[in-house]
């Protein structure tokens, strides 16, 4: 069983992730959104929601506070019995009422204590809101006061919620996602910027959750406070938010505004009732626009709602398919502002040591934004470094696929084995050596077609040297022979194995004697032995190396890194090839990414098994719920 305050990560893609965090209500499976509900004015029950997709609510402790029915019965019966909702509760603390009137007249103990005695699940500390026009050193004033009220708080197994706050402030943004991670906050929301959503300033919003997101802790949930629009949700999972929360659905719902995916429509201009919403089977146009004020402020709350939920189910399907940026470089074109925030974006790199080396989903390549993954950016670097580190020259081979696949290829393994060249073909304007064409993404693309020999001159520039330009011509009389023999398999899967863990020694791991063995449907590598011992398979999906145990010692023999620490608990386990789990790993190499191959040692630096990793080292410190290592095989169960 879980323990409250938990959070387990089901699934990834880059910053984004599902989850399960576990409150004394219940489980909430992120990334999702909490309605607001306004216990003075409940315009669709909380019971009613769970129909439309909602498995958690936000309420405010303060306005509860403040009125005395509304105390008394929280008091008595909880804050679940007095809005009505048995799922978990979130409840805020007056922050937001201290920006929009001024100074409220509760401090923080007082707050907090007031949440925990009326059950709230999540309990919100006394923040101080900052907002975008505040100076730097009034910013900073708020980030330090945020976090000396978190120590007003004792650890008590309550889940607090710590707020980063901090303005426009990216330096001030880190500081405090720094200084609330460590505090006895385990949720942590990035307050402060519902006048940023309000004027559609995306380009600050997604900076400030870039830094606030990229400095926490990866095991507590990130939420946005305010913002619950499903034009904006996407960018925002992807940037790492895992929980928001809306008024939205009621305030547009008030103003005759119907929420859709990528824009809001006025009730004046609906012309169309989308099959998905509720409305569709309820009313026709005309009888919308004539319906009563409280009937069509019901119908259409219900409508705004299903639209948030139908963007969070979307979102939560492209994480599990692995495709949410594709999903995103659409969204963001429903408004420029959030074109900008994406590009801004794609422009700082976004963290590698988050994504895998390859997805489940074809690598859609549609242009320059494409060139600026993590994917993309890594194949560039390290093709480009292999050329530049073989001194040989090079022939770019034209068109690629046909040559490959049409019996080309044995003309080209010939030239290959017998000269000293590197035969590169140019993958939208990358330079890709022969060893790597079946590896992800190359193989796995789907891209805009280039013909001829367009990309020769910028392939030339990049490498820095005179390229052979295999079209027509023959080029052997140019070719310089080699005086020992070389085997393109072998060579193919030592460059597979630098590209997996640079730094590696790839002779020591793949000696000359090795044996290949290749599919005899597909022709490809399949498996890689040494004697009688298999030791590395070349899988089928993403052309990428997996080790069995045999070929873990090797690994382990040729390179540093990429190991975890298990403690003596988990030790015995894992060598009898069962999973690892977050809790007992002591240490891991910070360079591991997700869905790599990892090695598992134990305290000794002993190996005891090998698999797949589920996360980036950076985020295997601080999870603590789950499976961190797929294990393949142990020293005790091959
Ligand atoms: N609701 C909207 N913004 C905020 C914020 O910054 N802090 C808190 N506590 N609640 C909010």
């Amino acid at each position: 069983m879980a323990e409250n305050g938990e959070f387990e990560i089901i699934a990834r893609d880059g910053l984004s992730r599902i989850g399960r965090f576990t409150t004394p209500h219940g489980i909430i499976e992120t990334p999702t959104v909490m309605p607001v509900i306004n216990p003075n004015l409940i315009v669709i029950k909380p019971g009613d929601m769970k129909r439309l997709g909602v498995n958690s609510v936000i309420t405010n402790s303060y306005i509860i506070r403040r009125s005395s029915s509304l105390r008394e019965k929280a008091e008595k019966s909880g804050v679940h019995a007095l809005i009505g909702f048995d799922g978990p509760v979130m409840t805020d603390s007056g922050t937001f009422q201290s920006y929009v009137y001024g100074d409220i007249e509760f401090g923080n103990s007082d707050m907090v204590d007031f949440q925990r005695k009326i059950g709230s699940d999540i309990i919100t500390l006394l923040d101080i809101f900052s907002t975008p026009q505040d100076s730097f050193e009034k910013a900073l004033e708020g980030v330090r006061e945020t976090y000396r009220r978190s120590l007003e708080v004792t650890e008590d197994g309550s889940i607090y919620a710590g707020t980063i706050q901090g303005s426009i402030y990216p330096e001030l943004r880190k500081k405090s996602a720094r200084l609330m991670s460590k505090s006895v906050a385990g949720y942590l929301p990035i307050g402060g910027v519902v006048p940023l959503l309000e004027s559609y300033s995306y380009r600050k919003l997604a900076e400030i959750i870039y830094s606030s997101k990229t400095n926490s802790d990866f095991s507590k949930p990130v939420h946005l406070f305010g913002g619950g629009h499903p034009m904006f949700l996407a960018l925002a999972v992807y940037l790492g938010v895992d929980m928001f929360d809306s008024a939205s659905y009621v305030k547009y719902a008030r103003d005759g505004r119907l929420l859709f995916p990528d824009r809001t429509v006025s009730i004046d201009d609906l012309n169309e009732i989308p099959p998905w919403s509720p409305l569709h089977e309820k009313y026709t146009v005309n009888e919308i626009k004539s319906l009563d004020p409280d009937t069509r402020m019901i119908a259409f709350s219900e409508h705004n709602l299903s639209a948030i939920f139908n963007e969070i189910s979307e979102v939560r399907q492209r994480i599990s398919d692995q495709s949410l940026r594709r999903y995103v470089q659409q969204k963001v074109r429903a408004h420029p502002a959030l074109y900008d925030a994406f590009l801004l974006i794609s422009r700082k790199k976004f963290p590698d040591r988050y994504e895998p080396l390859s997805k489940k989903s074809p690598y859609y390549f549609t242009g320059e934004e494409d060139t600026r993954t993590a994917i993309f950016r890594k194949l560039r670097t390290f093709c480009l470094q292999s050329i530049r580190n073989e001194r040989k020259d090079v022939i770019l081979v034209e068109g690629s696929d046909s040559l490959f696949n049409h019996g080309d290829n044995a003309n080209l393994v010939d030239i290959y084995e017998k000269y000293s060249v590197m035969i590169v073909r140019d993958w939208n304007g990358i330079p890709v050596p022969m060893e790597m064409w079946e590896t992800y993404p190359v193989q796995q693309s789907i891209s805009i077609q280039k013909k001829g020999k367009s990309s020769l001159n910028a392939i030339q520039e990049k490498i820095g040297r005179i390229v052979l330009f295999h079209g027509n011509d023959d080029l052997r009389g140019k070719l310089v022979p080699l005086t020992s023999q070389r085997y393109f398999d072998i060579e193919k899967i030592r460059m597979i194995s630098r590209y997996q863990f640079p730094g590696i020694n790839s002779e020591l791991l793949f000696p000359d004697s090795v044996s290949i063995r290749r599919s005899r449907k597909t022709g490809r590598i399949r498996t890689v032995s040494l004697g009688d011992d298999l030791i590395a398979t070349l899988r089928a999906g993403d052309g990428l190396l997996t080790f069995t145990m045999k070929g873990a010692a090797r690994l382990y023999q040729s390179v540093n890194g990429y190991r975890v620490s298990v403690n003596e608990e988990s030790a015995a386990f894992n060598a009898d090839g069962k999973n690892v789990f977050y809790k007992f790993i002591t240490d891991c190499d910070p360079n591991i990414i997700p869905g790599n191959e990892t090695l598992v040692v134990d305290k000794d630096n002993k190996l005891l098994a090998v698999g797949k990793s589920m996360a980036s080292g950076r985020e295997m410190r601080v999870l603590r719920r789950g499976v961190a290592i797929d294990v393949r095989a142990g020293i005790n169960h091959e």
